[in-house]
């Protein structure tokens, strides 16, 4: 599978330009490289793919998508999710792409980019053991937790997230690495059925509190301590501390994470969010 956006469409435009008969290009949103050919119609890949000039140029013009190579065609990677109504798209950097949900950016791509952003929120986690990741996303958070713990269980609400994410280069390890237990569900649905102190660590990494609040609530929050062991830890990304509205979000959450049980809430404003310890 090819995946492209303008960062790797550009340079092609450029080889080109200076006469060149080769070039190396990334084949997956700059993971990995190949060397291509660059002919006179167009751009040959080592799996026999091939891209026209006219779809080099179009794909290098798009600065906010993201397109699949398929069958000498190319097109967008962009669904509409008839489970929440919002419309998702693959958004470029120049690493790991985020994913646009309705016109907001999933990650950090100001200042960190998407797998900085991640590897904060990880090194704020600390995984290790049983881990629940609530809202899978593009996958980011679960897999560099499975780097570090036994076994992860991911739940994502809306399966059109996954069917980007099967398109995105960055998330292929969420579909095949063995200790990551993906679930399509409602994750207040989903832990509600689950025993006591299944958890080492919770990562809690919900959409904005506005698009959904039931996820910043203290009945939430006690279900989440609820499925943790004693001397878990439960790491809630919540949003730029910088920000008046966040931070009164953040003093909501810390009291009602309090209210629910956790001895220590610290803050983690280097990523983004709490973590919230519960006692031994
Ligand atoms: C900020 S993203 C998570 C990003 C993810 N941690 C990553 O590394 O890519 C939030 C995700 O939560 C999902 N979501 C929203 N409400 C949910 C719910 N009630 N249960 C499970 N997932 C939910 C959204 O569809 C979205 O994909």
């Amino acid at each position: 599978m090819i995946v492209l956006s303008h960062y790797q469409a550009g340079p092609l435009l450029e080889a080109r330009r200076r006469g060149e008969a080769v070039a190396v290009a990334s084949p997956d949103l700059n993971l990995t490289t190949v060397e291509v050919i660059l002919e006179e119609g167009g751009v040959l890949f080592p799996c026999g793919e091939r891209l026209s000039w006219e779809q080099v140029e179009q794909i290098a013009g798009a600065e906010n998508k993201c397109f699949l190579v398929e069958e000498g065609g190319i097109r967008e990677i962009r669904t509409f999710s008839e489970v929440t109504g919002w419309v998702r798209s693959l958004f470029p950097t120049r690493r790991a792409p985020t994913m646009l949900v309705s016109g907001l950016t999933m990650h950090r791509i100001e200042g960190v980019d998407p797998y900085e952003d991640t590897h904060r929120k990880i090194k704020a986690a600390r995984p290790a053991g049983h881990v629940l990741d609530t809202a899978t996303g593009l996958g980011y958070t679960a897999i560099e937790a499975a780097r570090l713990a036994e076994h992860v269980v991911t739940v994502e609400l809306d399966p059109a997230s996954l069917e980007i994410a099967r398109l995105n280069p960055w998330s292929w390890e969420l579909f095949d690495n063995p200790k990551i237990e993906q679930i399509i569900g409602d994750v207040w649905d989903v832990v509600e059925e689950m025993d006591d102190q299944r958890f080492s660590c919770i990562i809690h990494d919900p959409p904005a509190f506005r698009l959904a609040g039931d996820l910043y609530s203290g009945d939430f929050y006690r279900e989440l301590y609820r499925v943790l062991k004693r001397r878990g830890r439960l790491f809630h990304y919540i949003g730029d501390p910088q920000s008046r509205s966040v931070q009164r979000v953040m003093r909501g959450v810390a009291r009602r994470l309090q209210e629910a049980g956790f001895s220590r809430v610290v803050h983690r404003p280097e990523a983004f969010g709490l973590v919230a310890y519960k006692q031994r």
